[in-house]
């Protein structure tokens, strides 16, 4: 199995109920190692433009209204089969529908204030992490 890297954000529900180091800790504790890590507001433009593979779906404005609420913290996560072990420890977007343990059944409020995002896919995962992070703020 690869090294891999992918992007994670906890989401402005999590940061609300200052649930960020639990939800750190369920990373570390499935040998996911923080990497970078920024908190930040994201303006309305910003969270469009992240999400802007959802554009036409009829929960968009939902999604980058909720986005822009409140803090958020961004991190770049690494370890071994890293995309696939992060959506693990998620949990299924739906919230009802996640697995008992996963940050979502534990944590998430709906499917919008569904607690953390994380890469689907490789390229997603490249892109993603750009979005946010210059190569000298991560620290493998
Ligand atoms: P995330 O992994 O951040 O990627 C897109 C987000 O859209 C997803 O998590 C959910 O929070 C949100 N989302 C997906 N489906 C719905 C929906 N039906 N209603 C509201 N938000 C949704």
């Amino acid at each position: 199995m690869a090294v891999e890297r992918t992007l994670s954000i906890i989401k402005p529900d999590a940061t609300r109920r200052n649930l960020t180091g639990k939800i750190i800790a369920k990373f570390e504790d499935a040998g996911l190692r923080v990497i970078a890590s920024r908190r930040m507001r994201l303006s309305r433009a910003e969270a469009e433009a992240f999400y802007a593979v959802h554009k036409e779906r009829p929960f968009f404005g939902e999604l980058v209204e909720f986005m822009s609420s409140g803090p958020v913290v961004v991190q770049v996560l690494e370890g071994e089969n890293a995309i696939q072990k992060n959506r693990d420890v998620m949990g299924a977007t739906n919230p009802e529908k996640a697995a008992p343990g996963t940050i979502r059944k534990e944590f998430a409020e709906s499917m919008g204030a569904n607690s953390v995002h994380g890469s689907d896919a490789p390229e997603t995962a490249a892109n993603e992490i750009k979005f946010f992070f210059r190569d000298l703020d991560i620290v493998g």
